[in-house]
């Protein structure tokens, strides 16, 4: 074993970088061992100095990020920040100073991938960020490595926990979103301004990346549509246990049909209870990945915290370490597919839709022609007379027209179609709207994992 150490400059030292940090000195040993020589943590930079952080030298702590990755000794940057800047400029400087860079920055890796990657291969140095996309899970080597040799066609996937936690609590105890939100914020789940979460930015980020790799070709954020769970009630949660679902904030990732293009989307969808997604509770992550020659693979496990996405952080240290030693390069980009994304209304998909109309006769075939007229087939259609009780609806009602009396001259309708594209589903929604016997679109959830 080479006795010099490789030497680790830590950027950010919040839950993971003091996680990297201890699992780095415990498990020193270890890491050297599977590594073919000693790894030394050369400095952390921090925010906040006057911090106590235990176990870490506090000579080892710098406020001066930029002087750390410039040093010049420097084998393997960790970068741990998150967000845009100045975490860019300190990756790049990194490269051209001749480290390689361990990223956990889904936020970056989505909006500036490319050109990062770019940065590497010019600087001779290895990208890697397992820890961008869903924790501990290894899902980015997977796909970088293990699955390149096959042909991978859709990723669908809980990518988010935050909003796993939230909509299982809606789903469990009938809570609605507010009153969840509230409680994954006391547990820790949510931040104090959960918009990233709840509005799924941090899912679609991680969309675009997976996309990007398991389709070898670009996806920018602003390619992936996304919806976020803020408009998702009780009601909604309530229809999807009528149907044998849940709702889960799914991330899907598809090659088209005709493999010619592909799509990119998040947004919460109903799924059946028998599906493998459905029993993924609280804040966990779990994504499958649908390969041709592999078949159906199902990743599952923590997607967020501090050790877990510790975990990754370390594997990708070792393996850029490793690659140090020997001279090699892990892998870098690959984009050449260049296949174009499609925008949502491609994607192929089902839809429930809840509609408040006028009760009298003729509206269901009103309502019914408006679905013909777009191409749509009808799975299901529900009925029931807004005035009376839930439980006054026939039970095993689905795939038939209930008849509860309506005293008010208002009905529910809810309709789940077969599969048709987005936007033949969501041009079916407006042309709804303006009926003049549908008083209201009460809401609109596609189906998905069937
Ligand atoms: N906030 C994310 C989540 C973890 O709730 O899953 C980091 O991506």
């Amino acid at each position: 074993m080479r006795t010099r150490p490789l030497k680790v400059a830590l950027l950010g030292c919040g839950v993971v970088g003091s996680e990297v940090a201890r699992i780095m000195t415990t498990h020193a040993d270890d890491l050297a061992a599977r590594i073919g020589a000693p790894v030394e943590l050369a400095g952390v930079a921090v925010r906040r100095p006057g911090r106590v952080r235990a176990g870490i030298d506090p000579a080892l702590v710098t406020t001066d990020a930029t002087a750390l990755v410039k040093r010049g000794d420097i084998d393997v940057v960790v970068e741990v920040i998150g967000g845009i800047e100045p975490a860019r400029r300190l990756i790049t400087t990194a490269f051209e100073h001749g480290a390689s860079v361990v990223s956990a920055n889904k936020a970056l890796l989505a909006e500036d991938g490319p050109a990062l990657h770019q940065a590497a291969e010019a600087h001779g140095a290895d990208l890697y960020y397992e820890a961008a996309v869903a924790g501990a899970i290894p899902l980015v080597r997977p796909l970088r490595e293990s699955l390149v040799g096959d042909k991978v066609n859709r990723v669908l996937g809980i990518v988010n926990g935050t909003t796993n936690f939230i909509l299982d609590r809606m789903d469990t105890s009938g809570a609605g979103y507010a009153e969840a939100l509230d409680e994954a914020t006391a547990l820790g789940y949510a931040e104090a301004d959960p918009t990233a979460d709840v509005e799924g930015f941090d899912a679609a980020a991680k969309a675009a990346i997976l996309a990007g790799i398991a389709f070898h070709t670009r996806v920018s954020l602003d390619q992936v549509h996304r919806e976020g769970i803020t408009e998702v009630t009780a009601a909604d949660i309530r229809s999807a246990r009528r149907m044998g679902c849940t709702v889960k904030l799914l991330a899907i990732c598809e090659r088209a049909q005709d493999g010619n293009s592909v799509t990119a989307r998040v947004h919460p969808a109903m799924i059946p209870l028998s599906h493998p997604l459905a029993s993924v509770r609280e804040a966990y992550n779990a994504v499958f990945v649908e390969a041709e020659a592999a078949g159906r693979l199902m990743f599952y496990g923590p997607g967020a915290g501090g050790s877990p996405t510790a975990s990754a952080v370390l594997g990708d240290l070792v393996a850029a370490c490793r690659n140090k030693l020997s001279g090699a390069r892990g892998p870098g980009e690959s984009a050449y597919t260049q296949l174009p994304v499609s925008p949502t209304g491609k994607a192929v998909t089902r839809y429930h839709i809840s509609l408040d109309v006028s009760d009298k006769p003729g509206v269901l075939a009103q309502c019914a022609m408006v679905f013909a007229e777009h191409g749509v087939s009808i799975d299901t259609v529900r009925q029931q007379g807004k005035a009376a009780p839930e439980n006054a609806v026939p039970s095993g009602a689905e795939g038939t027209v209930g008849t509860a009396a309506a005293s008010d001259g208002e009905a529910s309708l809810v309709v789940v179609t077969h599969r048709a594209t987005d936007a033949a589903l969501s041009a079916t929604v407006e042309a709804l709207r303006k009926l003049d016997t549908v008083r209201g679109v009460a809401s609109t959830m596609r189906v998905e994992g069937e």
